[in-house]
């Protein structure tokens, strides 16, 4: 530990570890990079982009044990988890009783977002405004009920299934063939319970809440576009886009959202034993009455609404996680400082995701430094000026071959982020980026952001 400056302001000297290897964990460590706090970030299990900036270590997310390990072996002093899966397997309890301090939810309190079935019960239990549903075990059960519903009908897979175990049936048909891949086990363990629930109009938000049991401190609003096509078409996928802030969730929706949503929240848990502590992620439905509704929590943050809400946030990220682990969030009770303007990104994913894709293909970014001409805003700028100052290339699903090549290694392979002024102008630069990176088969959407131009 050092101290500096007249004020003294003490500046620990620290060993960060992110837990994960897409690009919400490249914006994790991107931002991380930027602390005077950190001296060096190890990263498990990391991708090419991350390499850049953090030491990336092969072990995968599920292996808590060997993560732990390593957490020792390299003295690390704050382990910062991205991954879900991590979570539900309990790496915040494991690496608390080895004495090892983790920004994270336990494995008890994650179970918001591991299980659907105890998210929605819990909500019903402590008043939090959600889709009216039912749960069944049984697939008897469970047909009949969806016959008895209007359509859509929304069913999901009670547990983790990579954000797949979602369907909205446009008929009975299409509801009966979800409720039978549940059961049939297409899902695992995930598939064994089924929620049945109303399906809510409205325009979707991601709302990013760091908790440290008690309090929490709001990171700004994203949405995301979470289906392949232009036009919010065709099937569901981990997100293709995302931009900040959304016009419709103001400071006073913020408000509500979190007087009716994140602090009976944070207060049920509380009484039900499992203090919530790191990202609370409420994902929610703005209704056409004006009312968030909860879709879903999860327990870490929304890739890709992190590569726009880490860029926009104007705030040291190892501090904030650090006074989350020390229950010291109440000296954030301002707010967090932000970055005016806007943000978004497009990932870029490979062609056939999220199905089948290939891996390997080689990625170019050499086109990014020809200086062309674009127009930002009012002012002509080259293509390179403006990426260096205002364009960040996430790296999601990347590595570098034999030849040390950046291949493609994923079907979500790169976020290209954009900060401008304006949303508007962050989606022509954030596009004029994405035009002039190259490789085989790239596929990304054309409408991120527009939904926010209205
Ligand atoms: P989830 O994994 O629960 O976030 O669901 C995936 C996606 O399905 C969400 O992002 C929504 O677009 C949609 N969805 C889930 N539940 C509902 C619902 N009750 N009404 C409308 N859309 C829903
Ligand atoms: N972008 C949605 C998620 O991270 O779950």
């Amino acid at each position: 530990m050092k101290k500096e400056g007249k004020k003294q302001r003490i500046i620990l000297i620290m060993n960060v570890l992110v837990v994960g290897g897409g690009g919400r964990e490249h914006a994790i460590c991107w931002k991380l990079h930027q602390s005077s706090h950190v001296t060096h970030i190890f990263c498990a299990p990391g991708n090419a982009g991350i390499a850049e900036i953090a030491t990336c270590v092969p072990i995968k997310p599920t292996d808590i044990e060997r993560l732990a390990e390593l957490a020792i072996a390299q003295k690390i002093d704050l382990t910062i988890v991205g991954m879900d899966e991590s979570l539900s397997l309990g790496i915040v309890d494991l690496f608390k009783k080895k004495g090892l301090r983790i920004f994270g939810p336990t494995q008890n309190a994650a179970k918001l977002e591991w299980s659907k079935y105890f998210a929605k019960e819990f909500m019903l239990r402590h008043n939090i405004p959600t889709a009216p549903y039912a749960c069944f075990e049984q697939r008897d059960f469970a047909l009949a009920y969806a016959k008895s519903q209007e359509p859509p009908i929304v069913i999901k897979a009670d547990g983790l299934a990579l954000g797949k175990g979602v369907t909205i049936a446009k008929s009975f048909e299409e509801a009966k063939i979800a409720i039978h891949d549940c059961f049939d086990g297409k899902f695992g363990e995930a598939g064994k319970v089924v929620v049945i629930e109303e399906f809510m109009k409205g325009q979707e938000v991601s709302v990013f809440a760091i908790c440290d049991g008690k309090e929490a401190v709001t990171l700004v609003p994203a949405q995301d576009y979470k289906r392949l096509y232009d036009g919010d078409l065709g099937p569901n996928t981990g997100g293709m886009g995302a931009y900040a802030p959304v016009p419709f969730v103001t400071p006073e929706m913020l408000g509500k959202i979190k007087e009716e949503i994140i602090m009976p929240t944070l207060n049920g848990m509380i009484k039900e034993g499992y203090p919530y502590q790191g990202i609370l992620y409420c994902g929610l439905m703005l209704t056409e009455k004006g009312e968030p509704k909860v879709i879903e929590f999860n327990s870490r943050l929304g890739d890709p609404e992190a590569q726009v809400a880490l860029p926009l946030l104007d705030e040291d990220l190892f501090e904030i996680c650090w006074a989350v682990t020390e229950g010291d969030l109440g000296k954030y009770k301002e707010g967090l400082h932000r970055l005016g303007g806007a943000a978004l990104c497009v990932v870029i994913a490979s062609g056939g995701y999220p199905q089948k894709y290939q891996k390997g293909i080689p990625i170019e970014f050499s086109r990014l430094n020809e200086p062309v001409e674009v127009v930002s805003g009012k002012n002509p700028q080259t293509l390179e000026a403006i990426l260096r100052a205002k364009g960040i290339i996430f790296h999601a699903g990347t590595a570098r071959d034999t030849d040390d090549k950046l291949v493609s290694n994923g079907g979500r392979v790169l976020g290209v982020t954009a900060l401008a002024d304006s949303l508007l102008d962050a989606q022509v630069l954030a596009y004029k980026l994405c035009e002039r990176i190259d490789f085989e088969g790239k596929y990304y959407r054309k409408d991120i952001g527009d939904k926010g131009m209205v």
